[in-house]
């Protein structure tokens, strides 16, 4: 397995107390495989993502349990040089953002050429070469030509990909994208994830795709993880969680995307809130907005269920997930 997060818990110190961001993650992604992580903002993905990546804010963030295994290793007990090396060319993320996450003052030949120079030990016109071939790897139109522009100068869609070109540049083995194509039209937005994927099984490189929009993952995830409240409350082979939900929650979501053939139909929202995370409600913390709950919600956290599978290849944290799967 590539990566496994197992039983990650993240808290960060706050005014109001200890928020408990990320509540016992269990996940895994394998070479050439996608894990799209999906859930209402504040659920805890990219905090999880940033534990991943070695960029959490620490403090007020602090690691609280919890491995995280990269290839077999425990990134949380690596040396931080070390662990600095795997960061920079083994894996590498990709936010929402471009215009904050490129350097306004550099060009983006020279932001790309860096990579090589730094950590190649390329001559500079070598890696100017490689910026220009890696910005015609993610199709921007006359790449030689603009190598020479600075970020501001590319529309947003232009600019994704050219932080796609920046986290692809040192051929890693992971990539974490945190809502990539959140900011860009719609559109703009499938071409963007069509070449991410492209490249993706090109690479045959494990990529976690983050996002609060399940219409945009349908296609390029093998498998979703749903989480709500720091916690996965759902996780399944794409196609067995759109042929049917096993958790509420998920169900809640699914029947919020605009359809086709429900056009003009009022849209479905889950009600109400999710919960404050310095003080998470007992038993499920989905309790307050389910409309399956029962007594037991109330006072018993679900265990993550095995629905399909031995080992489970889907698991639910319902108490009544047989019940949704069946309704
Ligand atoms: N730098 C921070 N300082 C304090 N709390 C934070 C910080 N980053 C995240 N959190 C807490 O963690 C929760 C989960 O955040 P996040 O993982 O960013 O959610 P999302 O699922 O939208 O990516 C937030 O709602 C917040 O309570
Ligand atoms: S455990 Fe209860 S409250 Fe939680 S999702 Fe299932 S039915 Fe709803
Ligand atoms: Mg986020």
């Amino acid at each position: 397995m590539l990566l496994e997060v197992r039983d990650l818990h993240v808290e960060f110190r706050t005014r109001d107390g200890v928020a408990k961001a990320v509540n016992g993650v269990n996940y895994s992604v394998d070479e050439g495989e996608t894990l799209a992580v999906l859930g209402e903002s504040g659920s805890g993905k990219s905090v999880t993502a940033q534990a991943v990546m070695g960029i959490l804010d620490v403090p007020p963030g602090r690691i609280a349990g919890g491995e995280i295994l990269f290839q077999g290793r425990d990134l949380l007990r690596m040396k931080e040089d070390e662990r600095r090396r795997v960061r920079g060319a083994r894996m590498a993320m990709i936010f929402q953002d471009a215009l904050s996450a490129l350097n306004p003052v550099l060009t983006v030949g020279a932001q790309l050429g860096e990579m090589f120079e730094v950590h190649r030990g390329m001559s500079r016109k070598d890696s100017r070469a490689r910026a220009v071939e890696l910005m015609d790897r993610v199709r921007i139109p006359a790449a030689r030509q603009r190598a020479g522009d600075y970020p501001h100068q590319f529309s947003g869609g232009m600019r994704q990909r050219i932080m796609i070109a920046m986290a692809l540049a040192l051929e890693p083995s992971l990539i974490i994208a945190d809502e990539p194509t959140t900011a860009l039209d719609v559109t703009v937005q499938a071409q963007v994830m069509d070449l991410l994927a492209e490249l993706q099984r090109e690479l045959n490189m494990g990529l976690i795709l983050i996002t609060h929009d399940l219409g945009v993952v349908a296609d390029v995830a093998d498998k979703i993880a749903v989480m709500y409240a720091g916690r996965i409350v759902e996780a399944a082979p794409v196609h067995e969680l759109y042929r049917a939900p096993a958790h509420p929650y998920t169900r809640g979501l699914l029947d919020s995307i605009p359809r086709l053939d429900q056009m003009g139909q009022e849209l479905y929202a889950i009600k109400g809130l999710p919960p404050n995370l310095t003080a998470i409600p007992p038993g499920c913390a989905f309790n307050p907005r389910c409309p399956m709950a029962q007594a037991i919600c109330r006072t018993d956290v679900p265990p993550l269920y095995p629905v399909t599978g031995t080992p489970a290849r889907r698991t639910s944290a319902c108490h009544f997930w047989k019940e949704c799967l069946g309704g």
